[in-house]
């Protein structure tokens, strides 16, 4: 019998791409999501990808009737908890709503896990749990810390995590500390479909390749990096698909906590996003210079060799194949899924 996930936050950006490659790899599918932040529409092509059907229950995994009722119903194998809520700046301005939504969620599923008996598990964390770090590239036993809620979640979440793979139930848990998630599926039939105005900076771009947004704001050009822009670790979505395939597979050890950077061990400046974007869509990306955007770092690039090691994965595309694949899918869908809704 295939092995059953469930996968939280699975009409997600990230969760819709991870779900292709689960029922590729011949895994059985169930999702939760409240659809806060998505729309079933990405499912629904998720499905015309893969030919096959994925079990969708929608609903706030605060609920912990509906969801005892699910896991009570279904023989779960292992959970990929991608559900929880991610804008930086909106986290500062209602940390209630990012404490409430990302603690309260975890916790439910936690306890209804533990009550029936399913303990493989792996976690959406992210490279912000490394706060301002000192030295690069950034491994994962560096000092952690927060710049805001949104990240205290992440870090408190981790800590849970941490010490329910302590007690003697048997917990196997794997956080992925993502990077800087860019691209879409080679289809382009999904892809990242933000609400109102972009915050990240490749579907900001994308929406001015579209003609949506006038110009690109460049947050500052006099960081501590060669062209004075910021310098991220930009990972492909389908890499990072990969990486939860890859973890789930080596959840084979009761008992243990352990969480990995997933990204690609190479930084890449605003200014070089940007111009491999123009490179990968042939559309020039009008921009202008402005301040630095508060809380932003320099750099961020991972070392990604204990993934490499012990999760046997790494990432395989680059930065020019997540522009083309990003503009691919922006350009059939201008408007996200709300062209088709
Ligand atoms: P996303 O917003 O596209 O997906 C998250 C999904 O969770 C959404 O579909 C939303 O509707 C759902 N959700 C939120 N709260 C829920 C709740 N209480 N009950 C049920 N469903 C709920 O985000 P994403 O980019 O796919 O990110 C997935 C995870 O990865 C998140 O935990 C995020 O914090 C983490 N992460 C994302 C990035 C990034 O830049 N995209 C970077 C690092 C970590
Ligand atoms: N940037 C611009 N203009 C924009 C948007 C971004 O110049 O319109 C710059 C930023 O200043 C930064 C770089 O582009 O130098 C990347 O910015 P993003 O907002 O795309 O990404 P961040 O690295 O700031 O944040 C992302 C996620 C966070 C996560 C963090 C670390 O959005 O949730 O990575 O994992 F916490």
């Amino acid at each position: 019998m295939p092995e059953r996930i469930l996968v939280t936050g699975g009409a997600g950006y990230i969760g819709s791409h991870t779900i292709i490659g689960l029922q590729e790899a011949g895994y059985d599918v169930v999702v939760v999501d409240n659809l806060s932040n998505s729309n079933p529409e990405s499912l629904k092509r998720v499905e015309q990808i893969t030919g096959k059907q994925v079990e969708f229950h929608g609903f706030d995994l605060q609920d912990r009737q509906q969801l005892d009722a699910l896991v009570q119903a279904n023989r779960i194998d292992a959970v990929i908890h991608f559900a929880g809520l991610k804008a930086v700046g909106e986290s500062t301005a209602k940390p209630l709503l990012y404490y409430g939504n990302n603690l309260g969620s975890t916790l439910s599923l936690l306890e209804t896990m533990r009550k029936h008996d399913v303990n493989k598990l792996v976690f959406s964390s992210s490279a912000t749990v490394y706060g301002d770090p000192r030295t690069l590239p950034i491994t994962e036993d560096m000092p952690r810390s927060a710049t805001n809620p949104y990240g205290h979640t992440k870090l408190m979440i981790e800590q849970m995590l941490e010490d329910m793979s302590k007690t003697s139930d048997g917990w196997n848990i794997t956080s992925l500390r993502y990077f800087n998630p860019i691209g879409a599926h080679p289809s382009g039939s999904i892809g990242e479909d933000p609400n109102g105005i972009p915050n990240n900076l490749l579907p900001y771009v994308c929406q001015v390749a579209t003609g949506r947004r006038d110009k690109l704001t460049v947050f500052g050009d006099d960081y501590a990096t060669p062209d004075g822009t910021g310098v991220r670790d930009y990972i492909h979505v389908m890499d990072l698909a990969a990486a939860h395939l890859a973890a789930l597979q080596h959840l084979d050890h009761p008992g243990t906590y352990k969480a990995y950077n997933i990204g690609t061990g190479a930084g890449t400046s605003v200014l070089e996003l940007v111009k491999a974007f123009e490179e990968a869509s042939g559309v020039t990306i009008p921009y202008q210079i402005a301040d630095r955007r508060p809380g932003d770092i320099d750099s961020c690039y991972a070392d990604v060799s204990l993934a490499a090691r012990e999760l046997d994965w790494k990432a395989e595309r680059s930065v020019t194949d997540g522009c083309a694949d990003s503009w691919r899918w922006q350009s059939q869908n201008p408007h996200g899924y709300a062209d088709r809704t």
